[in-house]
């Protein structure tokens, strides 16, 4: 009996655990941008030709990008500074424009998804204006 009350008591222990764990702003940095790069990947074909352009497939993808960008503006509190690898410190030392890559990623995302519903010339267009964001931020605040 003690045995078993010890394991009910070591169950609830792991299982609040977990639920710290996956609300942990750094283990949940990785699968958003993850989302993120799928997504992009989908739209990038899309763009060189490699896949037919499909508006609603790229409409979703650029609102997954948003959607995973207003996620990925909140994994990184104070309280979160050290502890991965791949975050540069500049995200704390230049918060302002980090936050500010963030959100407008996050803006011309959902802005780009509009604008695809009229046709592929404006997909290409709205496309052209997100992708420099990518590479642009990992240059300075990610290690590859
Ligand atoms: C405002 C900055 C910022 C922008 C904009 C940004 N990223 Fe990232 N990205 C990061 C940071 C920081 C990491 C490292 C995250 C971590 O693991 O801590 C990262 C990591 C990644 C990863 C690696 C995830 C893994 O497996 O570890 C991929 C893929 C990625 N980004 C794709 C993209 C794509 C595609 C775009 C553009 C649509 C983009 N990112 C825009 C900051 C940014």
């Amino acid at each position: 009996m003690r045995r078993m009350l010890a394991l009910a008591a070591f169950s609830a222990l792991a299982l609040s655990a977990g639920a710290v764990l996956a609300q942990d702003p750094i283990s949940a940095r990785e699968p958003t941008m993850k989302n993120i790069g799928r997504a992009f990947g989908a739209i990038n074909r899309m763009n060189r030709g490699q896949d037919s352009f499909d508006a609603a497939k790229a409409t979703e993808a650029f609102h997954t990008i948003s959607a995973n960008a207003k996620t990925f503006s909140t994994l990184f509190p104070d309280s979160a500074k050290t502890g991965d690898k791949n975050a540069r410190p500049e995200i704390w030392t230049q918060k302002t424009d980090f936050d500010a890559r963030v959100k407008k990623l996050a803006a011309d995302a959902e802005a780009a998804a509009t604008a695809t519903a009229k046709g592929e010339a404006d997909f290409k267009t709205s496309f052209a204006a997100v992708q420099p964001q990518c590479g642009g931020c990992h240059q300075v605040y990610r290690n590859e």
